[in-house]
């Protein structure tokens, strides 16, 4: 399906890192682009620089997702086009070193928002998408693309809840493609290695040379821009469906 001023998106955590690259990238296509974000100072102004609208969405929360969808849709007209990259990076061992278990508060937290809010945007949003007239030769529909990340195969020391979270939104991207086949609708996740945004920014810049050194080819993070470039080759090309893309320089992640 090409990106154009023809169609919408949703595109969640969109005021900050990979998400905002990604609405970015589409808007430039002339795509209608709505933000689902429960940052709403910079969810706002991303919109704006983008022509585009700012919900307030709490994605683990699914009143608030059809809430946001309604609004989006209000002004956009039904997407075609879904992607999910709200989510929370928390870190914490098992067992820490005064022999207290993980927080099963924080341990579902990560569950809510990472796996469960990207599963109430896609199921969501498909069940909008399949009631559109196909759009290509193919009897495409839309199509939604997730984040899981490298974590999801080697997660490392302090990512029980993480890695949990991710390796669930990688399984259920066959399940959900083949759910949908029948309807035109394509289902795609990237599991991204190291990248320049704000979740990583925090760090020292000693710690974000040396995670830079660690990626074989190219030996840096990644750029937000990169991973929105293959938002949009996903889109464009309807070969690619029920697949995890690690996009990742070829880095493995270590134990720590
Ligand atoms: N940056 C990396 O290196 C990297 C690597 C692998 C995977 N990822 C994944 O990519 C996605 C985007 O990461 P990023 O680096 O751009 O992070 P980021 O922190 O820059 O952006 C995440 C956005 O999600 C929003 N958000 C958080 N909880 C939300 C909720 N409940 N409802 C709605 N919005 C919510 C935040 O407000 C923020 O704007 C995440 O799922 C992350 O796990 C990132």
């Amino acid at each position: 399906m090409k990106a154009d001023n023809t169609i919408a998106a949703v595109v969640t955590g969109a005021a900050s890192g990979l998400g905002e690259a990604t609405a970015r990238k589409l808007a430039a296509q002339g795509v209608r682009v709505a933000i689902f974000d429960m940052n709403a100072e910079r969810g706002r102004e991303v919109a704006s620089e983008i022509g585009g609208v700012f919900c307030k969405v709490d994605v683990a929360d699914v009143e608030s997702v059809s809430v946001g969808l309604a609004q989006a849709r209000a002004v956009h007209g039904q997407e075609r086009i879904c992607v999910n990259c709200a989510g929370i990076a928390p870190g914490e061992k098992t067992v820490d070193r005064d022999g207290n278990y993980h927080d099963p508060a924080r341990f579902a937290r990560a569950i809510n928002i990472n796996l469960i809010g990207t599963f109430n945007v896609a199921s969501q949003s498909a069940a909008g998408m399949v009631k559109l007239d196909p759009v290509t030769q193919d009897g495409e529909r839309g199509v939604i693309v997730n984040t899981a990340s490298v974590a999801a195969f080697e997660g490392q020391i302090g990512q029980a809840a993480y890695a949990a979270s991710k390796a669930g939104v990688v399984g259920l991207t066959l399940p959900m493609a083949r759910d949908l086949s029948r309807d035109g609708v394509r289902v795609m996740a990237i599991a991204p290695g190291l990248f320049m945004t704000p979740m990583l920014a925090g760090l020292p810049q000693e710690v974000q040379d040396s995670l830079g050194k660690q990626v074989p080819f190219p030996s840096r993070l990644g750029d937000p821009s990169e991973y929105a470039a293959l938002v949009q080759q996903i889109v464009e090309n309807p070969m690619l469906n029920g697949e995890v893309i690690r996009l990742d320089g070829a880095i493995r992640m270590g134990p720590r």
